[in-house]
């Protein structure tokens, strides 16, 4: 099996009704965890890269880790997806470094900070839409901002995403808009605003409506029911692993993140791609800081990042099976890119919004 793209294994998600993890790395035994998952439970793949990560991990050294990871599990078909692109230049050199999949993040500035203007976001998406489509690459959007909408604010801790306090206008995502969004880019899939941020600290108490509007996901399905959304910000944020981390040094105030039953509502609802790095960061933390508390002579780093390794590929696993996307990788077989360019030229897979209006209408 060759690398896929997004559109492949989103189309054959809705088709089949089920949601795909979408999971972050920047190293190796996080390629591993997410494999050795996925082979144990026959899971199609989404890998995504942040720009900190290709710069973390060098773009030659994470497209050859790839290229491994496909050639170790022949049978897996896996997407590269860029998370978060800035820039259409960030997407250009994504696909030269074999990444089948794009995020066009044009909700904010080139700067990752500022808030855009709707036409800004519009036509910067729009022209990664035109080169990653001749190349046969997915596109992914956002429209809304990512932020709390508890205080208005969105996460620092990753060098993405907005400093300051946004209101709800601009936290939650207009249904209305996302159809002339979608028709006037072209995307292949929407990433939406309705509460979610990255990081731990998402709710200070379990999420209700008020701080994380899944109606919002509902009314948007309503109009463009063809359109793979796209949930970022969706660690669960585990007490376990709170808990563990605690116990062993750490100190994380008491946090909470997306339910998995609330990400399980969303993919009866459209939610095909569900952006995951917190809860495997914890989970990697976590072990770590038990082997040290445990074992403070240990000094041979594969003592701890076995453990470390083990510990994400179980919160993988479980997400895998809790999104419905275990049993699905061997029904699936990899078109490349080159016949994909072939199919969006010929208008094959533009975006379906004729069905929409009559469903904004009802
Ligand atoms: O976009 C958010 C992901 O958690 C990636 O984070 O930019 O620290 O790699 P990062
Ligand atoms: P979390 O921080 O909730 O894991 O979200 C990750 C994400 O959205 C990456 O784009
Ligand atoms: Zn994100």
């Amino acid at each position: 099996m060759a690398r896929i793209t997004l559109r492949q294994l989103l189309d054959h998600a809705a088709e089949n009704d089920y949601g795909l993890p979408a999971y972050n790395i920047n190293n190796m035994e996080q390629g591993l965890a997410i494999m050795e998952a996925a082979d144990e439970l026959d899971a199609p793949v989404i890998i995504q890269a942040s720009r900190g990560a290709r710069a973390y991990a060098n773009d030659i050294m994470l497209t050859r880790l790839i290229d491994a990871l496909v050639e170790i599990y022949p049978h897996i078909p896996v997407c590269m997806h860029q998370d978060h692109g800035n820039s259409p230049a960030t997407c250009a050199t994504a696909i030269q470094y074999g990444f089948t999949s794009v995020m066009m993040d044009g909700s904010l500035m080139a700067d990752g900070k500022s808030p855009a203007s709707y036409e800004y976001n519009v036509d910067v998406t729009r022209q990664v839409v035109d080169m990653a489509h001749a190349c046969g690459v997915s596109v992914e959007g956002e429209l809304g901002v990512l932020g709390s909408l508890e205080t208005g604010m969105g996460e620092k801790e990753d060098g993405h995403g907005f400093e300051g306090k946004l209101d709800h206008s601009q936290l939650l995502t207009d249904p209305d808009q996302a159809v002339d969004f979608v028709e006037r880019t072209q995307v292949d899939a929407l990433a939406i605003a309705m509460g979610t941020s990255h990081g731990a600290y998402k709710f200070s108490r379990k999420p209700d409506g008020a701080v994380l509007a899944m109606n919002v996901i509902e009314d948007i399905h309503r109009r463009l029911p063809n359109t793979h959304l796209v949930m970022h910000g969706s660690s669960s944020v585990p007490q376990d692993l709170q808990d563990i981390i605690n116990q062993y040094g750490g100190q994380m105030p008491q946090t909470w993140g997306v339910p998995v039953e609330e990400i399980q509502r969303g993919i009866k609802h459209g939610v095909r791609k569900i952006n995951i790095d917190t809860d495997n960061r914890m989970a990697i933390t976590s072990a770590i800081r038990k082997v040290f508390a445990e074992k403070p002579g240990e000094f041979d780093p594969r003592a701890y990042l076995k453990p470390a390794k083990e510990a994400m590929k179980a919160v993988c696993k479980q997400r895998f099976v809790e999104f419905g996307a275990a049993g699905h990788a061997s029904t699936i077989r990899a078109v490349h890119t080159s016949m994909i360019a072939k199919r969006y030229a010929s208008g094959e897979l533009d975006p379906k919004i004729t069905g929409a209006v009559g469903a904004a209408a009802e």
